[in-house]
């Protein structure tokens, strides 16, 4: 897979076109309602041998009747093995698409144009394609990477300030997992104040080091679950707003549970008190407070036994010992998460 940083798309074509490898006898560009009207025009693809699909937008779509829906115009459209398919939109557009071209005939290319923060440094890199099924999420799919990703800070130019928060929650565990250097200058910045060309260097170095742990682990048999840092927690924190009726965007809640998970790291792995205060303090500051109950522990206990990365009856955490130092398939007790909970409801 390539990621290709994209100043100019007249640049940067032809380095897709190399990526993908052959010349498609058809293009088709996935969207959503969204992207559609807010992005498609910044990509300069079009042309008699260009199909539009449109599939509406929300992780609710992120369905087998949607999924469906995109291999019938494939199909009526008359895909093979040598058309591309182009998935210009946010994570549910980039894993959608990329398990729809997965399986399509077996497989045909497809190429990731991100237009999300979360989707640039996260979902559109690293090959994890999908939908959900019976109310779980992601509960279908295939690792299955991009030809190449197209990285356009230009695309985010209409996200809202809370979705720019949201992606960086992803950045922000990457610089955990990168570097001091990269930590440091994470929690003293403003995510929606951030100069351009810092924000795209800054999204450069988040994609080095997701591209990297992927290098190593593409199938996620060891190292990748450290990218799994703030989300035992955080989707349960995520589950919970959901049942309650009150849904939080991702990256909130991973970065609730990146203060969590940075709790139990320096009380089990001895992780800096320092730097976990300091991380903490951050994300206080810029997502607000966690909002639940001791009556809630139960349910966030449950949420947590069943997450999909556990095995057997085991709750797997990924903790840190040190910024840039993972702690893979530790074992937390049910005191010890409690614990985190009311650190995250009082001490936060
Ligand atoms: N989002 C975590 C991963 O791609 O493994």
């Amino acid at each position: 897979m390539s990621v290709i940083y994209v100043d100019q798309w007249c640049d940067a074509l032809p380095k897709m076109w190399q990526a993908v490898g052959q010349t498609p006898d058809k293009i088709f560009v996935l969207t959503d309602e969204m992207t559609r009207v807010h992005c498609r025009s910044r990509l300069p693809i079009s042309g008699e041998d260009v199909v539009e699909i449109c599939i509406p937008q929300g992780d609710e779509n992120k369905t087998l009747t949607t999924l469906s829906g995109v291999w019938e115009k494939l199909t009526h459209h008359g895909a093979t093995r040598h058309s591309l398919l182009i998935c210009l939109g946010g994570g549910v557009v980039t894993d959608l698409g990329g398990f729809a071209a997965a399986a399509f005939k077996r497989g045909i290319p497809f190429v990731n144009v991100p237009t999300t923060l979360l989707a640039m440094v996260d979902a559109a890199v690293g090959g994890k394609t999908g939908i959900n099924f019976a109310g779980l999420k992601n509960e279908v799919g295939a690792f299955c990477p991009a030809r190449a990703v197209m990285v356009d800070a230009g695309m985010l130019g209409t996200l809202s300030h809370e979705n720019v928060c949201s992606g960086f929650a992803e950045m922000l565990k990457h610089s955990l997992l990168g570097s001091v250097e990269m930590w440091a200058e994470h929690v003293s910045c403003d995510p929606n104040d951030v100069d351009e060309k810092v924000m795209a260097r800054m999204i450069r170095q988040s994609i080095e080091v997701k591209a990297h742990v992927v290098a190593q682990d593409p199938t996620e048999r060891g190292l990748r679950k450290c990218l799994n840092l703030g989300h035992t927690l955080g989707h349960a924190f995520e589950s919970l707003a959901l049942e309650k009726g009150q849904p939080v965007l991702h990256g909130y809640a991973v970065a609730w549970g990146l203060a969590g998970e940075l709790y139990l790291s320096e009380k089990l792995m001895g992780f800096p008190l320092e730097r976990m205060r300091q991380t903490v303090r951050f994300i206080k500051e810029i997502y607000g407070d966690v909002r639940f109950e001791c009556k809630d522990y139960d349910t966030l206990l449950d949420f947590i036994s069943h997450d999909k990365k556990n095995v057997g009856s085991r709750v797997n955490f990924c903790l840190l010992r040190d910024i840039g130092q993972v702690a893979l398939d530790i074992q937390v007790s049910r005191e010890d998460i409690t614990d985190a909970f009311d650190f995250l409801r009082e001490g936060f």
